[in-house]
């Protein structure tokens, strides 16, 4: 089953404090984004790539997709202040009635496993997004006392991608817009239309490269899959 995916690249990654955006920080001598946009390139599923970028970056983007030889980006629209924007941008721009996978630009390591499964669901039930189960004990704190230790089987921590019937996810976005409601994933979006999502089991090194020290696990994730492990 084809897909096309949105890739909300279009933060200032302030919490990285590189004085840049962190996409372009490189990982095993390549730029983060171009590792991310690597995994759709290849991928024979995935038919367009549509890029939310900052209007200042446009043309420096251009040069690198042209530089490492991407070839599937369809559209680069200019991303919004926030990234809910950015990903409207995308959806704006796109007129499929297909499945549409979102994935943060920041998460280079997404294997194409739990890409298929989430297409897979999504076309089966609308809505899937990527998940793995909570490790820590979890507990609600409010000014720094603890509240409630929360039962933590049945909680995950989400990640992207996150997969959708086309037309359910640009309702969904077009309704938080009108409605001035600001979510932090997608999902949240189509959850406030009563709509069901599921959740496909992915991995802990699907990680957002955040700070510094996720940039320390990301050189070790690429030497160890470097090595054929
Ligand atoms: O800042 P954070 O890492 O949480 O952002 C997740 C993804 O969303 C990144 O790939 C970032 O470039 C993108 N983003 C965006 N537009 C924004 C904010 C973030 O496209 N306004």
């Amino acid at each position: 089953m084809q897909y096309d995916v949105i890739l909300p690249a279009a933060g200032s990654g302030k919490r990285m404090g590189a004085g840049k955006n962190k996409l372009f920080l490189e990982l095993a001598n390549k730029p983060i984004l171009i590792h991310t946009l690597e995994v759709f390139e290849k991928d024979e599923a995935c038919r367009a790539i549509f890029l939310a970028v900052k209007s200042s970056e446009r043309s420096f983007i251009q040069s690198q997709l042209q530089k490492y030889n991407i070839t599937k980006v369809n559209e680069m629209p200019i991303g919004g202040d926030e990234r809910q924007h950015s990903v409207l941008a995308c959806l704006k721009v796109m007129d499929t009635g297909d499945i549409v996978l979102v994935h943060d630009a920041a998460r280079p390591f997404i294997e194409q496993s739990t890409i298929h499964a989430l297409i897979r669901k999504a076309s089966e039930k609308g809505a899937a997004i990527a998940g793995v189960r909570a490790k820590d004990t979890m507990k609600r704190v409010s000014n720094g006392r603890i509240e409630e230790t929360v039962e933590r089987s049945s909680l995950w921590m989400i990640q992207t991608p996150q997969a959708f019937d086309f037309e359910l996810l640009k309702e969904a976005e077009l309704s938080a817009e009108a409605e001035g409601f600001l979510g932090t994933d997608e999902s949240m979006l189509v959850e406030r239309l009563d709509k069901e999502v599921y959740v496909v089991e992915s991995n802990y090194e699907n990680v957002k490269i955040t700070t510094k020290e996720d940039l320390i696990f990301g050189e070790a994730i690429l030497n160890r899959r470097a090595g054929g492990k």
